[in-house]
């Protein structure tokens, strides 16, 4: 694998979108072929998949996924993306930049929902094989102004699934990538996501110059 993988982890509101973009800028700026990606819905597959796991939940109790099928169709989505889009990428030696990865299944599924840890690192594992992310930037915000900013940015469009759930959930949700970050200081790099676009932006490239091979 020649290329580079990054990721951008964290909860709602932490500007993970922006930032994708402000560094794929300065990457292509030094020459370099950059992909940007998503999940869940970086392939037509996921496309679908993104729909089915946040559309919201007005109906009756049966028709929500439960735990262990919201887990399994983002590791399917995964698994869809990294064939489709992340591998190909790499291999081809492009810089690929990816808003939410495994990570967030451990913060979400794991932390969030309570699903058994393990679990998760076993699934992750069986999907993601050696295709894991050499950098990975959690942005990390107090949850009220995470979700006052996603609020903001939603304007009159409905609450997603995710969105909706409780602030207990989303508390749950910060302190599991804030225990990924703590846990794996060598590939994280934790990012104070309440300070000014551009800060933080600027954390993201002294991160990259700190961890990355020569990119900046
Ligand atoms: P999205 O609109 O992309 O959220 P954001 O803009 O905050 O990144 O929605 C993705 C949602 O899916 C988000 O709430 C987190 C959730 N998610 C999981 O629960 N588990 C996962 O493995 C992934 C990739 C996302």
């Amino acid at each position: 694998m020649s290329g580079f993988f990054i990721t951008f982890e964290g909860s709602e509101g932490g500007g993970k979108t922006t930032q994708v973009s402000l560094l794929a800028a300065a990457l292509r700026g030094r020459g370099h072929d950059v992909v940007e990606t998503r999940e869940p819905g970086g392939t037509p597959v996921g496309q679908t998949l993104r729909q089915l796991l946040l559309r919201p939940h007005t109906g009756p109790p049966t028709d929500r996924l439960v735990s262990p099928a919201e887990l399994l169709l983002m590791l399917a989505d995964r698994a869809q993306h990294i064939h489709e889009v992340i591998l190909p990428g790499l291999h081809a030696g492009r810089i690929v930049l990816c808003d939410r990865y495994a990570d967030s299944t451990t913060a979400y599924q794991g932390y969030g929902r309570g699903v058994d840890l393990a679990e998760i690192a076993r699934l992750n594992a069986f999907v993601c094989g050696a295709c894991r992310p050499q950098l990975t930037f959690v942005l990390d915000l107090p949850v009220a102004v995470g979700m006052q900013r996603a609020h903001e940015r939603r304007g009159a469009a409905a609450v997603d699934h995710f969105e909706a759930a409780s602030v207990a959930f989303h508390e749950r949700v910060r302190e599991g990538f804030l225990a990924i970050a703590r846990a794996e200081p060598a590939r994280v790099c934790l990012i104070d996501a309440a300070q000014p676009v551009e800060a933080v932006h600027a954390a993201v490239l002294a991160g990259v110059r700190k961890r990355g091979p020569a990119l900046l």
